[in-house]
């Protein structure tokens, strides 16, 4: 099954190569981001999508651990929309669902990504929101970084035995 070949290759990319994604692979993310699971079936996300350098480089100046956004080739700033929301604060494990399924589909076409948080920090909420100017009822999740990827992890064993518990505790 290839999904499982992608969730046990994919790893944190954080250097680029100076090579442009497609608008075409862009899309491909998020095709499969709002392919994933949401409470009640809310859909409650919303993707704003940075390609421009200097956008890019004006986030690495909030976000202390976002340097990386400097070489990437684009963004993509996973946002709840609570004007959408049936159950209140649900959006934040339906952002989380989408956020995986970006990483991994960008993993499945060869491209890098990394996770960058954003929620729960308050500061890096506001400063987000406040960078891009979002309506009141968008609240950022995460950013994407994204490009190819100039290095080359390799995959980690992280199953650890003592933390699955079956029956009982
Ligand atoms: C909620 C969350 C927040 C993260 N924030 C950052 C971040 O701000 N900067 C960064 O370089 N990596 C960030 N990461 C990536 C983690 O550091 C990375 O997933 C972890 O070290 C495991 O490595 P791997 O992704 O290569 O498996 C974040 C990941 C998650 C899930």
């Amino acid at each position: 099954m290839e999904t499982l070949k992608a969730i046990f290759k994919r790893r944190s990319i954080r250097k680029f190569a100076d090579k442009k994604i497609t608008d075409k692979q862009i899309k491909t993310l998020l095709e499969a981001a709002m392919m994933s699971p949401t409470a009640v079936n809310a859909q409650e996300w919303e993707f704003l999508v940075i390609r421009d350098k200097k956008q890019l480089i004006e986030i690495t100046k909030i976000h202390p651990h976002a340097q990386m956004l400097k070489q990437a080739d684009a963004a993509i700033i996973v946002c709840g929309n609570t004007s959408k929301e049936i159950l209140p604060g649900y959006w934040i494990g339906d952002c989380g669902a989408c956020s995986q399924n970006i990483l991994l589909a960008a993993t499945d076409i060869g491209l890098g990504s990394v996770w960058l948080g954003v929620q729960p920090n308050k500061k890096r909420v506001q400063d987000i929101r406040k960078l891009f100017k979002l309506p009141k009822h968008i609240m950022p999740f995460n950013v994407i970084a994204l490009g190819y990827p100039a290095e080359k992890k390799k995959p980690e064993n992280r199953y650890d035995d003592k933390k699955a518990h079956y029956e009982k505790w």
